[in-house]
């Protein structure tokens, strides 16, 4: 039998709406929750991933702030934005879309962004505080691949999860979340080292496949009825398309299909799910903000009250 194939789509466009309501409920109040998006130079797929994050921004009616920056630009400078943007009070989220030229250390890039506003989940406080099982920004790719497994009823307690990608965006941070006790799995990480691949992702229940190679995963790689998520976004060159490629993923779609019990297409699996995570962090970051207005406007109004007491006596101390 044929796998269910996962429409990450409408289950993502769901997950942007009800973000819409909410939008507007901040609106209400005064609040345009506000992402802040930086692309460096002009790489293809980084300024099509970009585009679809503003267009999806404005949909649920947020606003973006875009910078565009030259290939060359120097390193401080972007360092010097991102500190404005920092400072900036109604700029909720910043974004900066990697990869980064190699001339600029992502590191330190990563690490001027304030973590309050970090709402790619990248910054070590935010990974750390998710290593931890405490509350952070979790990373989009992995979150939306949480979110799909959970909305498709697809168990993942005490399965075994084969990840084959270990990538900071990807590889890693599904690993962990994956392990902690709300999801419960055995997870099993393989990269360009692992030697008995095949071996290891036919005892998945699980397949996650983020290596960014299109066939890594192939039929005789998968378990009969395992769910397989399909992270790679490659570019296969196709005259017969108007853009000159057609996008395909790590996995051979049409012959695992027949193995899997589900399975994510490319594009319209993962994809756009990773945008619906950044959309609800962007809404969290704001969120948090108008919390702390109104506790800074408590703050403001209990020590108002204070003023009012007179200075404690010694006797009272
Ligand atoms: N490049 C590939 N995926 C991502 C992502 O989720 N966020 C950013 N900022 N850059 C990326």
């Amino acid at each position: 039998m044929s796998a269910t194939v996962i429409d990450g789509k409408k289950i993502a466009e769901d997950i942007r709406a009800d973000i819409g309501k909410k939008v507007l409920e901040l609106k209400k109040r005064g609040i345009i929750p506000c992402l802040a998006v930086i692309l460096v130079g002009s790489d293809p797929a980084s300024v099509s991933y970009v585009t679809g994050k503003k267009k999806a921004l404005v949909e649920a009616g947020m606003k973006d702030l875009s910078f565009r920056l030259q290939e060359d630009v120097p390193e401080h400078e972007l360092l010097r934005l991102i500190k404005k943007l920092n400072e900036e009070k109604s700029v909720h989220g910043i974004l900066v879309q990697l990869p980064l030229p190699v001339h600029i250390s992502e590191e330190k890039v990563l690490l001027e962004i304030s973590p309050e506003k970090d709402v790619d989940g990248f910054h070590p406080l935010n990974v750390g505080k998710m290593m931890i099982g405490k509350k952070a920004f979790l990373p989009c790719t992995p979150h939306g691949i949480l979110v799909l497994l959970k909305k498709s009823g697809i168990k993942t307690d005490g399965a075994h999860a084969v990840v084959i990608g270990r990538s900071n965006i990807v590889g890693k941070p599904v690993s962990v979340l994956l392990t902690q006790k709300e999801y419960n799995c055995t997870v099993t990480i393989c990269h360009t080292g692992t030697k008995n691949l095949s071996e290891i992702t036919r005892s998945a229940d699980i397949l996650i496949a983020a290596a960014g190679k299109p066939l890594t995963v192939t039929a005789d790689m998968v378990k009969s009825g395992a769910a397989v998520i399909d992270v790679g976004v490659n570019r296969i060159p196709d005259g017969s398309k108007k853009s000159g490629f057609r996008l395909t993923g790590d996995v051979d779609f049409e012959r695992v299909k027949e193995v899997a019990s589900y399975i994510t297409p490319v594009p319209g699996g993962v994809g756009p799910m990773t945008i619906a995570m950044l959309l609800s962090n962007t809404l969290e970051a704001a969120q948090n903000v108008a919390v702390g207005t109104r506790e800074t406007a408590q703050n403001a109004a209990a020590g108002a009250d204070l003023k009012k007491t007179p200075p404690a006596s010694p006797e009272t101390l």
